[in-house]
This record gives structure tokens, sequence and C-alpha cells, in this order.
């Protein structure tokens, strides 16, 4: 393939990627902008493999059968509930792909540009100078500076993606503690870790040395690695969400740091596009979360350390059966469904989808409140719900729905627990303190589907639990709602 050509695929593949973008912003569109993605990724892929400048490309296909078995094997296996800790660690590897194509740039370098340096450093500045203006070219050591550059912050934005997606990985799935790490002086910390890297990447640009050289970028990569450990370990659980794409974020600069070191100008374009979205959507949640943008990158700067997670139940609550739950629908005018994690755990979508229907058809009004953050992924409850058919214009986010539930007559709350917890807005030393929830406990009545009386992924006990008028229908959330459809 011609350089001119893989330049017109390049561009080609980059235009999908923004129509796939565009297309993934809504739901109708949403299956098309996949395909507009994968088309271009398709057309990427090709031109850089029978590029002009691709060697060994046995090996690249034999390395792509293989880790293409793995991904369709992973995609096929994961659960719904599972795909956030699958894209934390799918952000990992590409923080480790761009460490190491730091070092082996930095390798590139040593062998064919440091040499060459060291002969042009040995002739003087005249003869450099001759030289550089004769080849027509910038100065060579300006060069020289822009290119480790690239490497050394490539190794770093790299490596504290690395870490921080296996921290969010392991909290995601619950092996390491959802609990914020609250290292005395962690700010200090975090601006230590900073101000030593910056004073290595100016010894790393400053000397001469091949071993100095190896030595500062070996140090950097290791404080840039516990850097992202403990900035991703200071985020309490709730704020979790902010975290993923913050992480989406630092990918897509890790490719584009990447695409510098390699000079391929269509990972740069498309690191970019990963890591402009993901900022934006960090700061869409960070604003539905009434959460600084800024404290969250800081790694939760603004928590004390003094907020409340208590888990103690909060005296007495009331039980219904599906029977009961099923015959209160029925002399209801209103009803507002308000989902959460639960419901996807349980995969209790589908029964919902038919509830809604035949409620729906009885003349009731039938309508759904979707939080920002709930589930585990953003759109997580938009997913499902389209997936069983759930017509668009009975699905509404958080804002739209919130003044409704004094009007409301019953509000199903099905395996949703932060996202409707009062004490959000009432105990001000709550971890979950200024989140916006939906105020489900202003309806008539309100009922609770979940297993038992735990807590949910913020680790702090609910109020709604124990107001008069909740009602709490224990078990699996898909058998409970089966159960009432039943008794429909
Ligand atoms: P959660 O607070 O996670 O609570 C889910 C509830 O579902 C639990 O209380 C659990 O209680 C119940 N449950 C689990 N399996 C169930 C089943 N099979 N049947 C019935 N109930 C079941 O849910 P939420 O309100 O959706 O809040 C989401 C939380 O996750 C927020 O704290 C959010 O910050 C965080 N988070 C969100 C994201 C994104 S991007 N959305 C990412 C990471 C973290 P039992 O165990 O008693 O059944």
């Amino acid at each position: 393939m011609s350089e001119g050509l893989v330049t017109a695929a390049y561009i080609v593949a980059a235009i999908l990627f923004i129509f796939s973008l565009a297309g993934l912003s809504r739901h109708e569109t949403s299956k098309q902008g996949n395909l507009f993605g994968m088309a271009g990724m398709a057309i990427a892929l090709v031109a850089t493999i029978f590029g002009p400048h691709t060697a060994n490309i046995a090996w690249i296909l034999i390395a792509m059968v293989i880790g293409g078995a793995i991904g369709i094997y992973l995609a096929q296996k994961v659960e719904m509930t599972e795909m956030p800790e699958l894209v934390a660690m799918l952000h990992s590897f590409v923080g480790l792909a761009a460490v190491l194509v730091g070092f082996n740039s930095y390798g590139h370098f040593a062998h064919e540009f440091a040499p060459m340096n060291a002969v042009l450093s040995a002739l003087g500045e005249q003869a450099q100078l001759a030289m550089t203006k004769q080849l027509n070219l910038t100065s060579l050591s300006t060069m020289k500076n822009i290119h480790l550059t690239e490497v050394f912050l490539g190794i770093f934005i790299g490596a504290v993606t690395f870490t921080g997606s296996i921290v969010a990985f392991g909290k995601l799935r619950g092996i390491i503690s959802s609990n914020p790490l609250m290292l005395p002086h962690r700010h200090k910390l975090n601006l230590a870790a900073l101000v030593v890297s910056f004073l290595l990447l100016v010894v790393f640009l400053q000397t001469d040395s091949g071993s100095v050289q190896v030595f500062t970028l070996l140090v950097m990569t290791v404080i840039a690695l516990l850097f992202g450990w403990h900035l991703v370990a200071s985020i309490g659980g709730a704020d979790m969400p902010v975290v993923v794409s913050m992480l989406n974020s630092y990918s897509g600069w890790a490719a584009a740091a990447a695409g510098f070191m390699l000079s391929n100008d269509l990972l740069i374009v498309t690191g970019a596009l990963v890591g402009s979205s993901g900022a934006i959507l960090s700061y869409i949640m960070c604003k539905a979360m009434n959460r600084s943008f800024v404290s969250v990158i800081a790694g939760g700067f603004g928590t004390d350390g003094s907020s409340t997670g208590n888990a103690e139940e909060m005296g007495e609550y009331r039980e219904t059966t599906a029977e009961e739950v099923a015959e209160q629908l029925k002399n209801s005018s209103s009803v507002i469904i308000t989902p959460g994690y639960g419901l996807a755990v349980a995969q209790a979508q589908y029964p919902v989808a038919e509830i809604t229907e035949k409620l729906r058809a009885r003349g009731i009004k039938v309508r759904f409140g979707i939080h920002p953050v709930a589930g585990r992924l953003p759109g997580h409850m938009n997913v499902l719900l389209a997936e069983a058919k759930v017509p668009y214009d009975v699905v509404l986010e958080m804002d739209e729905i919130n003044d409704d539930f004094p009007d409301t007559d019953t509000v199903l709350v099905i395996g949703a627990n932060d996202t409707v917890n009062p004490a959000a807005l009432e105990d001000p030393r709550s971890p979950i303190a200024g989140m916006p929830v939906l105020e489900v406990w202003k309806a008539q009545s309100v009922v609770v589907f979940k297993r038992s009386m735990n807590t949910g992924y913020a680790g702090v006990q609910n109020p709604l639990f124990f107001k008069d008028n909740s009602q709490m229908l224990f078990g699996d959330a898909k058998a409970s709602v089966e159960a009432i459809l039943r008794a429909l």
C-alpha cells in the first residue's frame, strides 16, 4: 500500500470515528454508531498493517489472531453487569501499551539518534549549525528534546492509566475495598510525585549519558505507577462512575501519546477523540453527582475523611408480598419505576417491560426515572430497558421526573439503593452527601425490591427503607416482578 493510500485510508477512518461518536450519543442511532466505529477500525488496521512502514506482518497477524480470539471469548462470556470491569481492564492494556511503546521508542532513539547526536556534539556548534542549515532541518537538539519529551510523557500517562485502571477493576469487582484510601498527607504525596517527575524530565532532557536517561525513565515509571494507584485508591465507592470515565479519558491521551512516539497520525487523532470525549463525559458525571471535576481528578481532593459510612439498620421496616403489590398497582393511577444495579444483576428488565405494558393497557400512567449513575456504567439502565423494548418516551432522566414524585401513587424501586438514598440530601457527613438523588420518598407509597437489608455500592444504610410510606419486597428482583406479573 502506498503512502498516499494509507493517508487517504486514515482520513476515512478518522471521519468514521467521528460519525461513530455522534451515533453513540443517542439511543436510536447507537447501533449505527457502533457499526461506523467497527468499519473505521477495520480500515485503520488494514492500512497500518499493509502500509509501507510495517515489517514482520506474519508476527502481527499471529498476535492479532491470539488477541482477537481472547477478545471474542471475553466479550461473549461477560455479563452486562461486568462490563465496567472489562472496560477498566481494557483501559489498563492501553496504558501498558503506551509504556511499552515509550520504552521501545527510547530504545530506537538510543540506537539511531544518540550516536549521531554524539558525533555532531563532538564536531562542535559551528559544524552542527552548518549541517542543520545544509539539511534544512530545525535544530537537532530541539528535535531530540521533542522526541524525548513525547517518550517521557507517554510513559508517564501510560503508567498512571495502567495502575489506576487496575485499582478501578479491583474496586468494581469487589477485590479491593470501595472505601477511599485515606493516607496521611495524601494531596502532598500526589503533588510531590508530580514535582519529582517534572524534575526527572528536566534531568532526562539535559543529560547526554544514556545510563542516566534510562535510570530517570525507570524511576519516573515507578513513581507514575504508584501515583496512578494512589489517585484511584483515594476515591470513594459512589464516585467510581467519574473514575471510570476519567480513566477512559486518560487511556485516550495515552494512545495519543503513543501516536506521537510512533509518528502515527491516526493514533493521535483517535487518542484525542477518546481523551476529549472521556473528559466531557467525566465533566457531565461530575455535574450530575454534584462533585467538583478538579477534586475528583486530583484523587478525591476535598474529602477530609470525616464522612460517616454507616451500614447499621435505622429502626423498623415493613415487608410486603407480590400479591399485595399487584393489588396496590391496580389501584394506582400513576406509577414510577426507578431501576438500579439490582435490576441488571437479576436481569429483570423483561418482566418489568411486561408489567409496564400490562399497566399501561389498564390506563395507568407508568414512567421510569433514571439516575445518571444508576447501575455500574453510564447509560446502563437505558441500555437494559431499550433491550427489553420499553418505549423511549416513558424513560425519563432524573431532572425530568424528580418534581413528579409528590403526585405519584406508587414508586417501584427495583434494585436501586444509593441513587434513591435520602441521606445524600439530609446527612452532610454521609459519603454520598450532596449527590442529587431520585426523591422517591415523596410519593404516596414506595415498594423497594431487594434481597436483604444490605447496603448499596457506597456502603451506607438507606433511611428510605425505614420511612412510614415504604415497604420492602424481599427476593431476587426478577422472581419478585414475575410474581407480581402473575398476580396481575
Ligand atoms: P446500588 O447502590 O449499587 O444498590 C443495588 C442494590 O441492588 C443493592 O442494595 C442490592 O441489595 C440490590 N440487588 C442486588 N442484586 C439484586 C437482585 N438479584 N435482586 C434484587 N435486588 C438486588 O445501586 P444503584 O442505586 O443503581 O447505585 C449505583 C451505585 O454504583 C452508585 O453508588 C454509583 O455511584 C455506583 N457506580 C456507578 C457507576 C456508573 S457509571 N453508573 C460505576 C461505578 C459505580 P441486596 O444485596 O439486599 O439485594
